[in-house]
């Protein structure tokens, strides 16, 4: 079964592919309502309002190189096979969100995944963007932004193998302390 960080995986690759240079991602976890929300929003070239519409369709596609595009019909079915949905809202110049929930707790709802892994790929790929992350879950967050990490490493870049080790950590020990239980607490 395919993980959600892949699914996450395919909506950067596409934001990135759309030009963006700013990517912003939230993923909320409130185990009350039983949903899963994930949100992306990037600005990138954007859609207009035929390619939204054919967007989510598996034989559609933009791309050159094979005629049919899988990554936003997939994360449609899984969304729709778990009481949920896909929405995207884009404006051609200015950008794409893209909005998935899920029920939390149901029985095909892919799990995750590697996050981390996933965080640090998108992080050092040729790519340039900035990204904004957020994970929540119930009260707990784990959030960074690439802007004021690139500030901090003045100039040094992310593909640096000490900044590379740095990051790594960063994510999961931030992702370990987002699941940790909170003893002693209600
Ligand atoms: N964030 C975005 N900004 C602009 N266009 C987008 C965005 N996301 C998707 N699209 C458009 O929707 C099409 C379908 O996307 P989808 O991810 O389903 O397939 P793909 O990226 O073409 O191929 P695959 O994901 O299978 O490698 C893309 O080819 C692109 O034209
Ligand atoms: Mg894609």
């Amino acid at each position: 079964m395919r993980e959600l960080a892949l699914h996450i995986l395919d909506v950067l690759e596409n934001a990135i592919e759309a030009g963006a240079t700013r990517i912003e991602v939230s993923i909320t976890e409130d185990t009350a309502r039983d949903r899963l929300t994930i949100v992306v929003a990037d600005n990138g070239r954007g859609m207009d309002e035929d390619v939204v519409q054919r967007a989510s369709d598996p034989f559609f596609t933009t791309r050159q190189t094979r005629h049919v595009g899988l990554g936003l019909p997939l994360l449609r079915a899984a969304a729709l096979r778990c009481h949920g949905e896909l929405t995207i809202r884009s404006q051609p110049g200015a950008g794409t969100r893209l909005t998935v929930t899920l029920q939390r707790s149901h029985i095909d709802r892919p799990p995750l995944g590697d996050m981390p892994g996933t965080l640090l790929g998108a992080l050092l790929s040729q790519r340039a963007f900035d990204l904004r992350f957020e994970h929540h879950i119930d009260g707990r967050v784990f959030a960074f932004d690439t802007v004021a990490m690139r500030q901090a490493l003045q100039g040094v870049p992310f593909a640096h193998p000490a900044v590379r080790t740095w990051l790594h950590e960063f994510l999961t020990e931030g992702y370990a302390a987002l699941h940790e239980r909170i003893e002693g607490r209600a």
